[in-house]
């Protein structure tokens, strides 16, 4: 009897990529919706929370969303370690000489980055959403009153400067993996890559650049 197991798609390179391409498609999707609506802090306590109750509203919706994400972001980080130990056992010995190349320099950025972000999430949630921590002396989280909690927890200069620093590891990381998404889908070709290259950073510099405009605005009491 045959002990064969059928390989799957996801057993192979190609089949992991494929799957890392896709949820990080969505991950993206889901930053820049979540930028869009946290852009309302600009707009006044009334539009922030207000946003906030529609969402909330939604209820068995709003968890099929969260799924969707979770199980992305599971799959995103399961597949690509089980890409780095496929790398890893491919060449056991460590090479006695190492360049790092411009590809071996995204790479990494993409690794430890990610690892970054990772930190950063779990930090991120615990704060506003599950269980929800004050990060300020005085002040208690609130289920209902979004703006509150992010107006109180960027007041504190160390939160802010957590929210800077893994926006800027964010920029990098959407970057390079929107980049890789587009060489996916063969646009590696001398005649687009500057193109693809160009698109990749703006949008990495635009995300970024509009998640770190709130925590400052706080900061500089433009928002409060
Ligand atoms: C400065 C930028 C950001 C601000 C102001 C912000 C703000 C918030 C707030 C206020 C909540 C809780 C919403 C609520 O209670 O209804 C939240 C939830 C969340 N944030 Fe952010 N966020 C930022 C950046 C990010 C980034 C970069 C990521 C991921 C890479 C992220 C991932 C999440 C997730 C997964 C949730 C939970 C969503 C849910 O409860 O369904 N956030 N964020």
């Amino acid at each position: 009897m045959s002990m064969a197991k059928a390989i799957t798609l996801s057993d192979t390179t190609i089949g992991k990529k494929v799957v890392m391409a896709v949820t990080g498609l969505v991950l993206y999707g889901f930053v820049v919706a979540h930028m869009l609506g946290n852009l309302q802090v600009f707009m006044g306590p009334e539009q922030l929370n207000g946003y906030a109750k529609k969402l909330h509203d939604l209820g068995p919706v709003l968890y099929a969303a969260r799924a969707v994400v979770l199980v992305s972001l599971v799959l995103h980080v399961v597949m690509v370690v089980q890409l780095l130990s496929r790398t890893a056992a491919a060449r056991p010995i460590g090479y006695r000489l190492k360049k790092n190349q411009t590809t071996t320099y995204a790479a990494l950025t993409m690794k430890f980055g990610g690892l970054a972000l990772m930190l950063f999430i779990v930090y991120h949630l615990a704060h506003f959403t599950f269980p929800g921590v004050s990060m300020a002396a005085g002040y208690k989280h609130s289920a209902t009153d979004v703006y509150a909690n992010v107006v109180s927890g960027f007041k504190v200069p160390w939160v802010t400067a957590i929210y800077v620093v893994a926006q800027l590891f964010l920029g990098m990381h959407l970057y390079h993996g929107a980049f890789s998404l587009f060489q996916t889908l063969g646009l590696s070709h001398p005649r687009y890559v500057e193109k693809a290259r160009f698109v990749a950073q703006t949008l990495g510099i635009a995300v970024a650049a509009a998640n770190i405009a709130m925590p400052v605005a706080v900061v500089a009491g433009i928002v409060k």
